[in-house]
């Protein structure tokens, strides 16, 4: 029996409580410590996400995630070795990881094997010895599979996502348990290095710097791609395929990867363009939301069909070739600083990433482009559907990413703005990407820190804009 962290039932529970009652020697034969002397319990099967609460696991902190990765574009087959680096945060006698579908193989703690358990996208590991509170540990799962999208409540297709002439995977919300088991909530953060191991010819791409790609057997070749900054699992994504790639320089140091899909062979030139404002954008963006918070940059132009939306996978945003123009591309850069670097606590702090990602847009376009802020402020309070609900308080996981989390959420901040001033605001951008860099926040972290800046109440503003439900009268 290792499924009792999902009941709460196990027999270790009942140990406890039948000693709190002196009942220990009848119910359970004896109340000495077993060997080794740690007395473990498992860990919680899931974080409690208002949103998505079997998202990630309790007791235990990734610190690294190393995925190595064969794929076989022919027959869709995934070959996988997840080797995760973790401090327990318990003392634990069975943790879960999250994973969709898949073959699990094989799974061991610190090199000796465990007893594996699967229900539903839980994977419950129980090594022979149970790990002390603050022990790190090596968990380490051999799986394989084809594996299958997974659908978003909003209907979305995510996760390991089939081309034409290869894959592309992203995870946001929930598609990253897809293809590889993780501690899948943003909440956790951790450093990744994922190698990809694909027919010569094809191009594999990740998250941070390419460290290495070599040949190996069969024909193949390993690529291994670096995040040493902090990631929050739903921001780790492959792109596998036939793909022109460019390399360069931003902001001085940070090496720029750019790769466009050759499936269409007109995308190369009609993307390069744009591809070579991505040094300028981020040096825009860095004057106005402070340092560029990653060892790397670039951007993904997938083919069109492999996913609906483009997202901002860690330093390599993906875009639907149909999807690649300027404000996305600003947009998808802006969540490097914010959603990537300051994630969200949970998910129903969402519009922390979208409320600014959209005013990043509408800033640059003042900034750039000789349309005010107050220009789309006004266009968007004009939208009724940005009107739906409140942007802290989505409805249901399905309404992550509607109108009011984007719009109503960047008019927010607009808000915000015309209240404290320009030279407040400003600050306050800089500053708050600076507090909480490679962390986690609130919305009341936010909050609280607009008001620490600005030195004032601003209760009367949160209230109409984040939380208010109903239109007020256009300021
Ligand atoms: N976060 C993406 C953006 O840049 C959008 C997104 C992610 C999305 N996952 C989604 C949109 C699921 C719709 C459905 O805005
Ligand atoms: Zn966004």
């Amino acid at each position: 029996m290792i499924d009792d962290s999902r009941t709460g039932r196990s027999p270790r529970a009942a140990a406890v409580l039948a000693a709190a009652l002196g009942l220990c020697v009848l119910l359970t034969g004896g109340c000495a410590p077993e060997a080794g002397g740690v007395r473990g319990t498992p860990g919680a099967a899931g974080l409690r996400d208002p949103y998505f609460p079997k998202q990630g696991n309790g007791g235990y902190d990734v610190r690294h995630y190393a995925l190595d990765l064969a794929y076989d574009p022919g027959t869709g087959r995934l070959d996988g070795t997840a080797r995760i680096t973790a401090r327990a945060t318990q003392d634990l006698s069975a943790f879960n990881l999250d994973l969709a579908g898949l073959t699990v193989r094989e799974a061991r703690v610190d090199g000796v094997p465990a007893a594996v358990n699967r229900a539903g996208n839980e994977l419950t590991l129980r090594p022979r010895d149970e790990l002390a509170k603050g022990a790190d540990f090596t968990a380490t799962v051999v799986y394989t599979g084809v594996p299958e999208p997974v659908t978003d409540p909003d209907g979305s297709a995510e996760g390991w996502l089939r081309t034409a002439d290869g894959a592309v995977a992203v995870g946001e919300p929930d598609g990253s348990m897809g293809w590889f088991p993780g501690n899948h909530h943003p909440s956790d953060k951790a450093a990744y290095e994922i190698a990809l191991t694909v027919p010569n010819g094809l191009t594999a791409l990740s998250n941070g710097v390419r460290v290495s790609s070599a040949p190996v057997s069969g024909g193949r070749t390993r690529t291994v791609w670096r995040q040493s900054e902090p990631m929050a699992s739903y921001l780790a994504t492959v792109a596998i395929g036939r793909y022109t790639t460019s390399t360069g320089t931003a902001l001085g140091s940070v090496p720029v990867v750019t790769a466009v899909t050759a499936t269409d062979p007109a995308l190369s030139a009609a993307t390069a363009g744009l591809r070579a404002e991505l040094p300028a954008i981020l040096a825009r963006q860095r004057d106005r939301f402070g340092p560029y918070p990653f060892g790397a940059a670039g951007a993904v132009v997938v083919p069109d069909g492999a996913l609906g939306y483009a997202l901002e996978t860690q330093t390599r945003p993906v875009f639907p070739a149909g999807a690649f123009d300027r404000s996305t591309l600003v947009h998808e850069q802006a969540h490097q600083w914010f959603g990537n670097s300051v994630t969200p606590a949970s998910w129903r702090d969402i519009w922390l990433n979208e409320g600014f990602a959209t005013y990043a847009e509408w800033l640059y376009g003042e900034d750039h482009e000789g349309v005010p802020a107050r220009t789309r402020f006004e266009e968007a309070f004009a939208d009724d559907d940005a009107w739906a609900f409140p942007p802290a308080e989505p409805p249901a996981a399905a309404n992550l990413f509607a109108a009011p989390v984007y719009r109503r959420g960047a008019m927010v901040l607009h808000q915000l703005r015309e209240t404290v001033g320009d030279p407040v605001f400003d600050r306050l951008l800089r500053g708050w990407t600076a507090e909480r860099r490679h962390a986690n926040a609130t919305t009341a972290d936010f909050t609280a820190y607009a008001e620490r800046i600005a030195d004032r109440d601003l209760t009367a503003l949160w209230d109409v804009w984040l939380y208010g439900r109903d239109r007020p009268p256009r300021p």
